[in-house]
């Protein structure tokens, strides 16, 4: 299969060090032979990993039995090796070796699912294709002509965030469910068991607890849910504007006190809400900062969206990208037949000259900002391609998705969509530098980021609770909506039972890709906004901030990008925030005005705020180790 899948081959978990090794030998203290070895290792993983992901890349690009076998293959000699360098790398008593020594064998120990045995790790491998199979190539078929059948990408995911007839919304959310859900469950029920089995033979009880292990902090899932109540306040202020106006539309379908049907929410699974913005605007009269039909108007391609991106990059004196770059990457669905899995991601081939984008563009706003979500990973990869292959990372998980996320808040301004080498905005229709503008936008912003963070963590709570066995299989989706209803305050639009199995038709779970980093970067990412923001000289309200051209934003960015995850990541974090640790400050700050407004017109509308919450109740003990990972792909 595809990079996902190798992703999931190395992923690492400490440690054959702890648990594993031969007690009859004796552990090598020369640091000489730690450094061949190392050297040795950074020159046979920089080959493997490049065929490895190759394969990869030629299945998701070209889905078809042949090029599956050859992806398997790869991987599995690619599992060979990381296994057999995680035991070689165990000989090592390193307490004597420098820190930087240490770090990097302490990764190579970490050595994932390649810890099982090879017929499993093929299994294992299957089942995932199997799944994401089911995912990209299913069809829902119109109920009114059954010859008329669309998949996730472009057809589903255009009605979901186009489609105003609740009937229609219905239909394409529930298909999706029927046809991709509820067949990957029993597939979904194996790779829990072999995951969990992987991160056992590395010392930990289960997957969940070995994904945690990454951020390297005490109590992470308690920071979470301080995280998360920090910025509950205004959530629910806009989950009860939403609401209001999902009532005026859909009437009786939408308790004016209860939680949102989660087919209204612009996606197929309410994850980002961004879609219903021209739906909520504040304030209609202004110039249309959501530059999708001037985009259209203007003839943009695909292309010219990425040219634009690679700009931006470059005017902040960062890294533009290389020709093999243009030469290779997949930017639009292609048009001879092939079936491809078009979820956006970046790949990194593991060779420092070859980076590429697989997604299916489409010309409209939300594309324009996954684009330079997808261009932040690839800055990553080229600011720390010189690093040893066990470096080559972001500082974590939520490092590498803040990247470009942070670019979009500048990119998206409609200060920066108004100038002149961007030209997509202009102030012919009014002001554009007003304060109705102002909240236009920060509501428009919020949708995307402050509307999806409970749904980011309700995600991983569940799949924690399934690792753990915390919940039994048989209450998988009992579960799963009781998180919603609880944290998110949205329901299912018609009544649901465990012969559904909703976390079988969303991406990130089928392909073995922990969640949290979504939650985590999303805060983050405006901690990173302000330290950019501030070295850029910027005065006034934070989300009036471009840093455009700003090469001293670029070289504190780039600084800190250049790390890659050869230091824990609050030193990363430091160097571009002054601060060593998650805050949601910075996110409260940046949408201080629209709090202020939403309080308001909430207040004036007579909105109830919340919804009917039963508590939410987490407990779990943590066993938090040194433990980070080797990334070839990320995805959005
Ligand atoms: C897709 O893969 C098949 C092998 O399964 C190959 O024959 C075909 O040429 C590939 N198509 C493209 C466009 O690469
Ligand atoms: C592991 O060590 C053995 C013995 O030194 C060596 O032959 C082998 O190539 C090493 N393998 C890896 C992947 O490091
Ligand atoms: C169903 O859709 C097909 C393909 O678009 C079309 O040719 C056919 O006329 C439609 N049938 C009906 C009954 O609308
Ligand atoms: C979809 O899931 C089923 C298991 O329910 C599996 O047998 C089948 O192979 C999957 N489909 C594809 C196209 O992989
Ligand atoms: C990119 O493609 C062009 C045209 O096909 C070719 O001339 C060039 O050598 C390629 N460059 C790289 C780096 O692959
Ligand atoms: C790791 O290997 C790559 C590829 O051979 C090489 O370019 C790079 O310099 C090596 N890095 C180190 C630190 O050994
Ligand atoms: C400003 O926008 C209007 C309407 O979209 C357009 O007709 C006009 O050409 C634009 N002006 C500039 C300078 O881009
Ligand atoms: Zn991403």
């Amino acid at each position: 299969m595809w990079s996902f899948v190798l992703l999931l081959v190395i992923f690492p978990a400490v440690s054959t060090a702890h648990g594993g090794g031969d007690h009859h030998q004796e552990l090598i203290t020369d640091l000489n032979q730690a450094r061949e070895f190392l050297a040795s290792y950074n020159e046979s993983l920089s080959v493997l990993e490049y065929e490895a992901t190759l394969a990869g890349w030629e299945f998701s690009t070209n889905i078809s039995d042949h090029n599956e076998q050859k992806e398997v293959e790869a991987n599995l000699v690619y599992a060979a090796f990381i296994n057999e360098a995680g035991q070689n790398a165990s000989r090592f008593d390193d307490t004597t070796f420098p820190d930087d020594v240490r770090r990097r064998l302490s990764k190579i120990r970490d050595i994932g699912t390649a810890a099982l045995d090879s017929a499993k790790v093929e299994e294992l491998n299957e089942l995932i294709n199997s799944m994401t199979d089911n995912y990209s190539t299913g069809t829902v078929c119109r109920p009114e002509n059954a010859s008329v059948c669309l998949q996730l990408e472009p057809g589903l995911t255009r009605v979901m965030a186009n489609s105003r007839d609740w009937n229609e919304l219905v239909w394409a959310w529930e298909g999706f469910r029927d046809r991709v859900g509820v067949p990957n469950k029993p597939l979904y029920a194996r790779y829990i068991e072999l995951s969990n089995e992987a991160a056992r033979l590395n010392g930990y009880p289960d997957t969940g607890a070995y994904w945690r292990s990454y951020y390297e902090v005490e109590d992470l899932v308690g920071q979470a849910y301080k995280l998360y109540n920090d910025i509950l306040p205004l959530y629910k202020q806009l989950h009860a504007y939403v609401r209001g106006i999902m009532h005026k539309t859909h009437g009786d379908k939408v308790d004016i006190k209860g939680r949102i049907p989660s087919n209204l929410l612009g996606d197929m699974w309410g994850r980002f809400w961004g879609n219903i913005y021209k739906q909520v605007l504040p304030y209609p009269d202004t110039p249309d900062i959501d530059v999708t039909d001037t985009m259209v108007a203007k003839g943009f391609t695909p292309l010219r969206m990425f040219q634009l991106a690679d700009d931006f990059f470059a005017s902040c004196g960062l890294k533009r990208v290389n020709q093999k770059f243009w030469n290779y990457s997949m930017l639009e669905k292609p048009s001879d037949g092939r079936e491809v899995v078009c979820h956006p991601s970046a790949w990194d081939m593991g060779n420092e000259q070859d980076v590429r984008i697989k997604m299916c563009t489409e010309v409209n706003m939300e594309y324009f900002q996954i684009v330079h979500h997808e261009m932040g990973h690839i800055q990553y990869y080229l600011q720390y391609a010189d690093l040893p292959t066990s470096f080559r990372d972001g500082a974590n998980r939520a490092f590498h998705e803040a990247v470009g996320e942070v670019i979009t808040l500048s990119v998206a301004t409609p200060t920066h969509l108004s100038h002149p080498d961007v030209g997509l905005l202009n102030d012919t229709m009014g002001e554009v530098d007003s304060q109705e503008t102002d909240i236009n936008f920060l509501l428009k912003t919020s949708l995307n980021t402050i509307g999806t963070l409970p749904f980011s963590l309700a995600l991983e709570q569940w799949r924690w609770d399934a690792f753990a066995g915390t919940v039994e299989q048989g209450k998988w989706n009992e579960r799963w909506w009781q998180l919603k209803h609880d944290l998110v305050g949205v329901k299912a639009p018609v009544d649901r039972t465990e012969e559904d199995f909703e976390p079988g038709a969303m991406f990130h779970i089928l392909v073995d890709y922990s969640f949290l980093r979504y939650f985590i970067r999303t805060i983050i990412q405006f901690q990173f906004h302000k330290g950019l923001c501030d070295a850029a000289g910027h005065t006034g309200p934070l989300h009036r901030c471009d840093i455009y051209k700003s090469t001293a934003a670029g070289d504190k960015l780039a600084h800190m990008l250049k790390l890659g995850s050869s230091k824990p990541w609050p030193d990363a974090m430091e160097a571009i925030t002054g601060q060593r640790s998650m805050s949601a400050d910075a996110i409260n700050d940046y949408f201080a005005p629209l709090m202020t407004w939403l309080e308001e017109t909430n207040r004036k509308n007579g909105e109830t705020i919340g919804w009917d919450s039963g508590g939410v109740v987490y407990s779990m003990s943590l066993t938090l180790l040194l433990a980070c990972m080797l990334v070839a792909t990320y995805a959005v």
